[in-house]
């Protein structure tokens, strides 16, 4: 199989959690497009959306998918989006799509995360993917001196700005041993936006695209 199969078979076993009549949090990335095409095949069933990114609201949008505004929304049942790299806690790194804030906001208000990822993104230890930083533009500098004072080789990620308007920095060169530390010491730097360390609040549930089918791993 493919690893575009494999995203898509995940993407298609998360269907499983939606309940009808719901308004779904949905994520950004080549495996959220597959759930997101599998979503539109039950448009009917749902409310509608709340979306991660201006590229996944234009594909739900397509699909004729109602968008509504986090703003309006208490809570969300479930949110479903990808990974960069998964650990065996549950932690991930995101933001490969640079959409990192506006995942995690929605990951705060939802009642379960449900990570789908094929079996590339799972490792023992968090870091080998560089860790994704959203940064005020005008703490760049900064924000980098700060980032290689906790190890990390930080690059610009050139051409990019997120639906927010800010920059990405690329951490390289990072071992989490502790995410949640490291996701909160990161967030302490004045000038960062949003760290993608999803730790404090990883995936509830994880959807694992093998050659052998779908894995279910819950925490
Ligand atoms: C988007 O900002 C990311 O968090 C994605 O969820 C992550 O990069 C996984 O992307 P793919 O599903 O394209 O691998």
């Amino acid at each position: 199989m493919t690893q575009d199969e494999l995203k898509k078979a995940v993407g298609w076993a998360a269907l499983k959690y939606v309940r009808p009549g719901t308004i779904v949090g949905v994520g950004t990335g080549s495996t959220a497009a597959h759930f997101i095409d599998a979503l539109g095949s039950i448009k009917d069933q749902i409310e509608g959306a709340v979306s991660s990114s201006n590229d996944s609201t234009a594909k739900l949008k397509k699909l004729g998918i109602q968008i509504f505004d986090c703003n309006d929304v208490d809570s969300l049942d479930i949110y479903v989006d990808g990974a960069d790299e998964i650990n065996g806690h549950m932690q991930m790194i995101k933001g490969g799509g640079a959409a990192l804030t506006r995942e995690k906001i929605i990951a705060a208000i939802s009642r379960q995360f449900i990570c789908i990822a094929d079996s590339s993104k799972q490792v023992d230890i968090l870091g080998a993917f560089p860790l994704p930083v959203e940064v005020i533009p005008m703490a760049r500098a900064y924000v980098a001196r700060e980032l290689v004072k906790l190890g990390g080789m930080p690059e610009y990620r050139q051409g990019v700005v997120t639906d927010n308007g800010n920059i990405i920095l690329d951490v390289h060169n990072l071992r989490i041993m502790d995410a949640v530390a490291m996701e909160n010491n990161i967030n302490n730097i004045a000038g960062v936006v949003t760290v993608g360390l999803f730790a404090n609040r990883g995936a509830d549930v994880a959807l694992i695209g093998t050659p052998d089918g779908v894995k279910v791993i819950e925490s």
